[in-house]
């Protein structure tokens, strides 16, 4: 177990600067997530914490020792790819044991290792086989296990379930957090799928343009978005937003949707006193919407256009403020359509982002 702590760090391409000024500050034993669209620097700064790739400026430390000029080797870390990588002659023992024998680890220790990691990961009974005769969540175990008889201090993942079918990728991250809270090592995940990051991480990074957008637990990220991007990158229906101005009558401060009515503000947290009359919008995610009223709830007029059933509840894609928005009932719910109705919701529970992007 170890921490991370990636100081100021620089990355460039030739001329194309990846990452600039980035920190982050990871606790021993945590489970970090690094969340993010294609292209934005995710894998950069996994390779760059492995020492695969050199920064151009800044520091990394794991743990007390700053490894910024470290071999990738000395560096205590294991890491686990999207392809599994695997010598394709060698069986899962032989996989599993060559990097042991090649630091002329005793054979003892050798079979002790590997026989733990075998079991923590389910593959005893394939010990035997070569990767071919297995399937992809049996390989990428093995991957993992390659990292695992290291005994390493930290572990990163480069999005390691995404070459799964859904089945597998769900139960192989049931798995890895299962691992996590055995062995306790410091992991660092890099997915671009935000069900994988809200079920796994301890906090998430959540990165756009080589910049980390916010770094919070899995709560704050989704309940309180530190911008519009993260607002709308995590979620699925995405969070609904409805274009406005702020307005304050005296001491009550309220939102007044474009074409539509003013709501009571009241209850929600400012992270800043907004200015008056303010442009903003004013994000709300499908289950914060209700169609009955309940205490403190304002309320918009709404016709709903489509019903969606997804099993465990309803999605209704409706119309408010000529704004598109979704929202979920439960499955048995009657929905009333093409009728005039009224939405209603918390404004304590919604989020409000400036003209700039960030969170009010
Ligand atoms: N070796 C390289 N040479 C030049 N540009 C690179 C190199 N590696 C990555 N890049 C660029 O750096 C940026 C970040 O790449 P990176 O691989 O870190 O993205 P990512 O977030 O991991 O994306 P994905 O989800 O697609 O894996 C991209 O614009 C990419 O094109
Ligand atoms: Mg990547």
């Amino acid at each position: 177990m170890a921490s991370i702590s990636i100081r100021d760090i620089e990355i460039r391409f030739e001329a194309f600067q990846v990452l600039q000024g980035l920190d982050l500050e990871i606790n021993s034993g945590e489970f970090i997530v690094l969340l993010g669209p294609s292209g934005c620097g995710k894998s950069t700064l996994l390779n760059a914490i492995a020492g695969l790739i050199d920064v151009a400026d800044g520091e990394i430390w794991i743990g007390e020792r700053n490894v910024t000029w470290e071999e990738p080797s000395d560096r205590n870390i294991g890491m686990v790819f999207q392809s599994y990588a695997l010598y394709p002659r060698m069986t899962v023992e032989g996989n599993l044991s060559f990097g042991l024998r090649m630091a002329g680890v005793a054979k003892a220790e050798i079979e002790k290792r590997i026989a733990r990691a075998a079991q923590i990961l389910r593959i005893e009974p394939y010990l035997k086989r070569r990767p071919s005769e297995l399937s992809g969540g049996q390989r990428q175990r093995v991957a993992i296990g390659r990292a695992l008889v290291r005994d390493v201090g930290v572990f990163l993942f480069d999005e390691p379930l995404s070459n799964l079918d859904a089945k597998l990728r769900t139960e192989l991250r049931v798995e890895l957090k299962r691992l996590h809270q055995e062995l306790g090592t410091t992991m660092v995940f890099v997915t671009h799928d935000q069900i994988e990051a809200l079920t796994l991480a301890d906090r998430i990074a959540v990165m756009n343009g080589g910049i980390i957008q916010q770094f919070d637990t899995p709560d704050d990220v989704y309940r309180r978005p530190n911008n519009r991007f993260v607002a709308e990158f995590v979620g699925s229906p995405a969070m609904n937003f409805f274009d406005g101005t702020v307005v304050t009558r005296g001491r009550s401060i309220g939102f007044e949707v474009r074409g539509g009515p003013t709501l009571d503000l009241d209850g929600y947290a400012f992270a800043s006193r907004p200015t008056a009359d303010a442009r903003a919008s004013l994000g709300i995610r499908p289950e914060q919407i209700s169609l009955s009223k309940s205490d403190r709830s304002v309320s918009m007029p709404a016709i709903v256009n489509l019903v969606e059933p997804m099993g465990s509840d309803k999605l209704l894609w409706a119309t408010a403020a000529d704004t598109t928005m979704s929202l979920r009932t439960a499955p048995d719910f009657e929905v009333p359509l093409r009728q005039p109705i009224d939405v209603f919701f918390q404004a304590s529970q919604a989020s409000l982002f400036g003209e700039n992007g960030e969170r009010l």
